[in-house]
């Protein structure tokens, strides 16, 4: 998605700096800094107990920050609350339907706490029951729903209000692969046909890598990536072309033209460190065909956010989680 000019121009939907919380002796977050342009996607990633909950937590006004300060859709976070509030819609990482009532009932309470007129309040209702797929369950209680329907009832109860500015904490997980795309097209639709912000945080890199404009890597207090999908995966090195081997001369012989770094003796296997494009390809196929060694089979590993994401947060030694 590219961020059309008034977008660029308009004040951010949210910034933040040296946001700070601890629990105990516990710092959860250590001075954080945040920019997120209006009718954009932020992802907030990070391993568990990393802090998002709690990003997410003090941004929508439901727990209070040590220190730092924050704007959000033009509201100071600490001094107009209430005017946060009244922007903002928040799906917890936990859904937040009432199990004994039914889906319009769920949707009905949110539109009376939002204090919207009785008739708008159906009206908005159904056509969010329709967008969501769930009109032909209306009628029946939450606890007959499956995990996914409760997920995506929980994200229309979010838009209810009309919030210009949707924070949803992990909002697919557990959800199978089918689900999460309707959620994912949802979503997007959000952002392309009513210029909502979205502020997102999640496990899953390949939704991230869907979804955002802009992801940060949240750990250990900070920040410790951000950019687009493209330019975090550009941070990494890792893109290599693997080769294999149908026995250990062959191998031996392609270690003699590419060097012992990353060979693998009783895989048979090779990888030569490369971008997969088809002149590295091309480089190391004229090598092995110069040298008359044979491979097997070749495959080329681009790398992803998973990489990313291990080689930011990647734990060595003790896990710094112990306190959970
Ligand atoms: N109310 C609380 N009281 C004490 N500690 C808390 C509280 N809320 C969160 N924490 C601690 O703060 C840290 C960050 O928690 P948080 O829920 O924000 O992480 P997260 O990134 O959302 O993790 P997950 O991926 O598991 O949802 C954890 O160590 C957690 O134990
Ligand atoms: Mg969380």
């Amino acid at each position: 998605m590219v961020a059309t000019p008034t977008a660029t121009l308009a004040p951010p939907a949210i910034s933040a700096r040296g946001l700070r919380k601890s629990y105990g002796d516990k710092t959860v977050l250590d001075g954080i800094d945040l920019d997120i342009p209006q009718g954009s996607v932020f992802a907030l990633l990070g391993p568990n107990g990393a802090g998002k909950t709690t990003t997410v937590e003090i941004l929508s006004t439901l727990v209070s920050a040590d220190g730092g300060t924050a704007r959000i859709a033009g509201h100071d976070l600490a001094r107009e609350p209430a005017g946060v509030r009244s922007a903002i819609g928040v799906t917890g990482q936990f859904a937040a339907v009432d199990g004994l009532l039914t889906a319009e009932e769920n949707l009905l309470l949110m539109a009376d706490l939002r204090h919207l007129p009785r008739r708008e309040g159906r009206r908005r209702a159904a056509a969010l029951l329709e967008r969501f797929e769930l009109t032909e369950v209306a009628g029946k209680p939450v606890t007959a729903f499956s995990g996914g329907m409760r997920r995506k009832l929980d994200l229309a109860m979010t838009l209810v209000g009309d919030p210009r500015i949707i924070f949803l904490d992990e909002p697919t997980t557990g959800l199978d692969p089918r689900s999460r795309r309707t959620l994912w097209g949802i979503i997007r639709g959000l952002v392309a046909d009513q210029g909502v912000t979205v502020f997102l945080t999640t496990q899953y890199l390949e939704e991230a890598d869907h979804l955002a404009d802009r992801i940060a890597v949240l750990d250990r207090g900070g920040i410790v990536a951000e950019g687009t999908a493209d330019e975090l995966k550009r941070l990494i090195p890792g893109g290599h072309i693997r080769l294999r081997f149908p026995d250990p001369d062959q191998l031996r012989a392609a270690v003699r033209h590419f060097g012992a770094v990353a060979a693998d003796p009783e895989e048979l296997t090779l990888r030569v460190p490369g971008d997969g494009s088809i002149p590295t390809l091309r480089a190391v196929l004229d090598v092995l065909d110069g040298a008359s060694i044979h491979a097997e089979s070749l495959t080329v590993h681009t790398p992803d956010l998973d990489d990313v994401f291990l080689t930011l947060t990647g734990r060595t030694g003790s896990p710094k989680e112990t306190s959970r």
